[in-house]
């Protein structure tokens, strides 16, 4: 499909800004959005999509990934983990720096982005990553979505965990800093106390919420130091929401993951390893706290911190299995069932992981069905259920923790840019995404 074409989207339910819902057509010309109404004549040249029964909702910005190219292509690609992007209604994503070589200098950023280039299906930005010793990469390092900070979690030249080393990256330049919030010195203090135990449920154990707690707290506290733009990035504990709810500086977001609200420490016995992530699963009582935190808007948006391994990496024995889990071709449905079962509204799901994303690292045109921004849009289903099934994964890592899990709300159309990427289960693998901008 050239450039050119015009696509006619028709009797969708469409998810307008004000947070309606309403039943009509789309018109998109080139890859923007020109007309919304309630009926729109169709012209000869329109290619229509007949969207009777489906919603239609701006495309799904992921504001954590982990891609693993380059270098760690073995779990995931570029390409394998667009495939799986644009199945599960993600049309951006900002991804982190932890690939071989580790992204802390122009060079490296701007080879991510020309591979990105040449086989991304959907837009892409990238996290500099802070080392100890990359000041002045992390001031001038264009186009970045901000500053990655492993404050724990991490090893290497990625893991930036004593203050002294911290400070001097939020005392210079106004950028974003998001932050992986642990504390390496009490998680370290305490992989010595329960060394030994191969239960994988230990780990929640070892890096437990005072250690999130911890680094959130040293985080708030160097940001209303500098008065420097922070986000925090997959909040795991209800303390810290609860700190958050009473001490939250405008210029601070935070953000949750579908895991840490729908799986807890329980899910060790039914998944084992596979529920293994940094900042850890939490206790049930967590996932309520910080459902109501995302509900009250303490909690700004949602990431999912797509993280594959492969199984045979992850069937390692506690402590060798790696933390983390996919996430991209989910994450919108799971969100989506909650709606439909009342948890939250349709609306809101789509402001947390679209709208509030856009907003928080601006980004300009995008997160909302509105006349000349950009035609990133998805169509869902919300009418019928679906179990997660292994085998329909495009994740090259080939696993969910959430099989089996019946959702609704799977994505059936994902346009991109004004291109079909994506329907009902087949590919355009020549639609290409773009580099995001970024309006500090
Ligand atoms: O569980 C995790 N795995 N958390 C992170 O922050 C990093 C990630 C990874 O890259 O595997």
């Amino acid at each position: 499909m050239s450039s050119t074409t015009t696509l006619l989207i028709k009797q969708a339910q469409i998810l307008l800004p004000d947070g309606n819902l309403s039943l009509g057509d789309v018109r998109i010309e080139g890859d923007k959005i020109t007309q919304i109404a309630s009926e729109i004549v169709p012209r000869e040249t329109d290619k229509i999509i007949d969207a009777t029964g489906l919603t239609l909702l701006p495309g799904v910005i992921d504001p954590q990934v982990h891609f693993r190219e380059p270098g760690l292509e073995h779990k995931e690609d570029l390409f394998t983990a667009s495939l799986a992007c644009v199945s599960g209604g993600v049309t951006s994503f900002l991804e982190m720096p932890n690939t071989k070589p580790l992204t802390t200098t122009q060079a490296a950023l701007d080879d991510k982005l020309q591979r990105a280039a040449s086989k991304c299906l959907v837009n892409y930005g990238f996290f500099i990553g802070a080392t100890a010793e990359n000041l002045e990469d992390l001031r001038s390092a264009k186009p970045a979505c901000g500053i990655k900070i492993f404050m724990g979690s991490s090893h290497g030249a990625l893991l930036v965990s004593t203050e002294a080393e911290i400070e001097p990256i939020f005392a210079k330049g106004k950028r974003l800093i998001a932050v992986h919030a642990e504390d390496q010195g009490r998680i370290i203090e305490r992989r010595r106390q329960f060394a030994g135990i191969s239960d994988p449920a230990i780990h929640s154990q070892i890096q437990d919420e005072q250690a999130a707690l911890n680094a959130t707290k040293l985080a708030l506290k160097l940001s209303k130091k500098y008065q420097r733009r922070l986000h925090i990035l997959h909040l795991s504990t209800g303390i810290e929401a609860e700190l958050l709810r009473q001490d939250k500086p405008s210029w601070v977001t935070v953000e949750v993951t579908p895991q840490h609200l729908l799986l807890n420490t329980e899910s060790y016995n039914k998944i084992g390893t596979l529920a293994q992530m940094n900042p850890p699963l939490r206790s049930p009582e967590n996932n309520e706290i910080l459902w109501q935190a995302l509900l009250d808007g303490v909690i700004d948006f949602i990431a999912t911190d797509h993280a594959p391994h492969t199984l045979e990496e992850k069937a390692q024995p506690y402590p060798k299995s790696p933390s983390g889990m996919p996430g991209v071709e989910t994450s919108l449905a799971l969100m989506l069932t909650q709606a439909k079962s009342g948890r939250c509204t349709v609306a809101q799901v789509s402001n947390w992981m679209s709208t509030a994303v856009a907003k928080a690292y601006g980004i300009p045109n995008k997160g909302a069905i509105a006349v000349g921004y950009d035609a990133d849009l998805i169509l869902v289903d919300l009418n019928n259920y679906h179990p997660v099934l292994r085998e329909q994964l495009k994740t090259k890592c080939g696993w969910s923790p959430f099989e089996g899990w019946n959702l609704t709300g799977w994505t059936q159309i994902t346009i991109l840019g004004g291109q079909i990427a994506y329907e009902r289960g087949k590919f355009n693998t020549e639609v290409r995404g773009k580099a995001l901008n970024f309006t500090e």
